[in-house]
């Protein structure tokens, strides 16, 4: 497929993870890529590897996104290359995880910043070359954690201040939607549930404790952890011309796990107990 031939696609966090991931397949689909991480040396890596793919990227590397000169910076470097910018994906984020009482002031400021000031900055600043593009659209990241309050195997309770920002998120790309309609750009959002990035190893228990990851694959009813290309693929289609009738939309790419309540697939032995309960001749 070559759905981006020519689309100018500014991508935030290409260091790693999913930015990486949508850098090289947005590449691939012939798009015009402008990438931005804070992590200069990742980022490095990442445009050698849409190298090797025979395609080409511009990389705006060491560019701090919660600061307001370097975004300024970053969209202007692909407007300054490109002309105008057709498509944002707001992918970056930071965030330090915590509980609401051991969350310090400094860790929830952290998490606001790199969470919900990202896509509100990039979006402020590269409206205008949105305006010069083609069919523009924005799709936000957010997280299932926006969504529930839950969001952790055994509710750990780590999602105070990133479960809040993520919530912002949604509500911004909605404010968004409905503010840039008369601009003609479209903005959804992406809710993902847990994917097999380097930034969760931990959460995944990565070499310390596998039933960690055992544990989240039986939460969702597909049967097992995200992958950078399950998100990809779905910012791809909303920032595609497929999907030129949807806007303010909060997509979840979860394998179900919201769906679910994190609880799952069926139970073979609860749903054993409830239908003999039920041939005793119990009420509902
Ligand atoms: N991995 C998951 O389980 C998961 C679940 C739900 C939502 N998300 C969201 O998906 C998105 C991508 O997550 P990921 O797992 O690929 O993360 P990641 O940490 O692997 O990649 C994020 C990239 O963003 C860059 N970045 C962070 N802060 C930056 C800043 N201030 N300026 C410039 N670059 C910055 C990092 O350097 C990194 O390269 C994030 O918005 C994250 O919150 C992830």
């Amino acid at each position: 497929m070559n759905r981006f031939a020519g689309r100018v696609v500014a991508i935030t966090g290409t260091g790693d993870g999913q930015g990486r991931v949508a850098a090289r397949r947005f590449a691939a689909e012939g798009a015009l890529v402008v990438g931005a991480d804070l992590d200069a040396a990742a980022a490095a890596l990442t445009e050698k590897l849409v190298r090797d793919d025979g395609r080409e990227m511009l990389s705006v590397a060491g560019v701090d996104l919660t600061d307001e000169a370097d975004v300024v910076r970053f969209v202007g470097a692909a407007a300054d290359r490109h002309g105008r910018i057709d498509l944002l994906y707001n992918n970056a984020a930071a965030a330090r995880l915590g509980d609401v009482t051991h969350t310090s002031e400094a860790d929830f400021d952290f998490t606001f910043r790199g969470v919900a000031r990202i896509p509100w900055l990039l979006t402020k600043h590269a409206v205008p070359h949105l305006r010069a593009g083609t069919d523009p659209a924005i799709v936000n990241t957010a997280s299932v954690s926006g969504i529930v309050g839950a969001g952790m195997v055994g509710n750990a309770p780590l999602l105070a201040a990133y479960g809040a920002a993520k919530a912002a998120v949604i509500r911004l790309s909605q404010i968004c939607a409905v503010e840039l309609a008369a601009s003609g750009i479209r903005v959804n959002c992406i809710s993902p549930g847990l994917i097999d990035t380097p930034a969760v190893a931990g959460i995944l228990g990565t070499g310390v404790d596998d039933r960690l990851r055992g544990w989240h694959e039986e939460q969702t009813l597909v049967g097992r952890i995200g992958t950078p290309d399950d998100v990809v693929s779905a910012a791809m289609f909303l920032l595609s011309s497929d999907a030129s009738y949807i806007t303010g939309h909060n997509l979840v790419v979860d394998g179900g796990w919201v769906a679910s309540g994190g609880a799952g697939r069926p139970h073979r032995d609860v749903v054993e107990a409830l239908e003999a309960s039920l041939a005793a001749g119990l009420r509902y």
